[in-house]
């Protein structure tokens, strides 16, 4: 039988390399999209298997439906889509320009809708597909210097729960994790001051690991999650408990 095809943004690095390195585990076929060729190169030669990189910059739906056209001239039809690329700026509201603000919509809300475009038609004609939306605590609860961060996040809620009631009734599920503060790059400016604040409100006193975000979208990719359908999943420690 012929692998399962699988699409991960952002995967050169943290939460989305961790994802990658699960799916292939699972025994997908991985394709990642990413923008720093070095990086994604290094993570390709170090893993091996059946992982495939194309450079795309998220922010730019010309070049995101264009590389999606090649993935499905290379690879068919793509089962599972995880939207996984983010970016994180702190910047305050009276001085937030119109730019800044357009950036982080660009590529942490609407590159998810022209991934979900480009490969939801070839899960619905499949009978089969999963979509899972990286979205953040930030999508549940306000945080500072983040208006632009935290309603990218809450978009992502919003689109999971309503494509989900059109497309999980054809066998596509589309949910969304939520993560706390887990170890990577993006927090690490805000970890150098805010470390202990965060640790003291954590019920599990530890900074979450790439891994603990890619072991619920393991289950949420898997056939044991088929019931499972517009939900946002919150993966924190305990740190927010709604
Ligand atoms: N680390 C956390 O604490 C945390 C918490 C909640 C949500 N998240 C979310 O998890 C996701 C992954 O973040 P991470 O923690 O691994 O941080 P990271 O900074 O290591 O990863 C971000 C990824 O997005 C990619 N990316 C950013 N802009 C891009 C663009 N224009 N085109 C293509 N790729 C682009 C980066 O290359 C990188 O691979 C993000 O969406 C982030 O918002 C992270």
């Amino acid at each position: 039988m012929r692998k399962k095809v699988s699409v991960v943004t952002g995967g050169s690095r943290g939460i989305g390399r961790a994802i990658c390195e699960m799916l292939l585990d699972e025994g997908y076929t991985v394709v990642f999209i990413a923008t720093n060729d070095k990086k994604s190169r290094e993570f390709i030669s170090e893993r091996g298997g059946d992982l495939h990189y194309y450079r795309c910059d998220v922010s730019d739906p010309v070049a995101i439906e264009e590389t999606c056209r090649r993935i499905k001239d290379e690879f068919g039809t793509v089962s599972v889509l995880v939207n996984n690329a983010g970016i994180q700026t702190h910047v305050p509201f009276l001085e937030m320009s119109a730019e800044c603000w357009m950036q982080t919509m660009d590529i942490n809300l609407n590159s998810a809708f022209y991934f979900c475009r480009a490969f939801a038609q070839g899960m619905v004609d499949n009978k089969w597909g999963r979509i899972i939306n990286i979205a953040s605590m930030s999508a549940r609860r306000g945080s500072n210097k983040h208006v632009h961060y935290c309603a990218s996040k809450a978009g992502l809620v919003g689109m999971t729960r309503a494509l989900s009631l059109e497309l999980a009734r054809y066998g596509v599920t589309v949910n969304a994790v939520c993560p706390g503060i887990v170890d990577t790059d993006i927090v690490q400016e805000t970890l150098s001051f805010k470390k202990e604040i965060w640790l003291g409100e954590m019920h599990v006193k530890r900074l979450g690991q790439p891994a603990d975000v890619a072991n619920a979208v393991k289950f949420l990719v898997s056939d044991a999650s088929d019931w499972v359908s517009g939900q946002s999943l919150d993966i924190n420690g305990g740190i927010l408990t709604p």
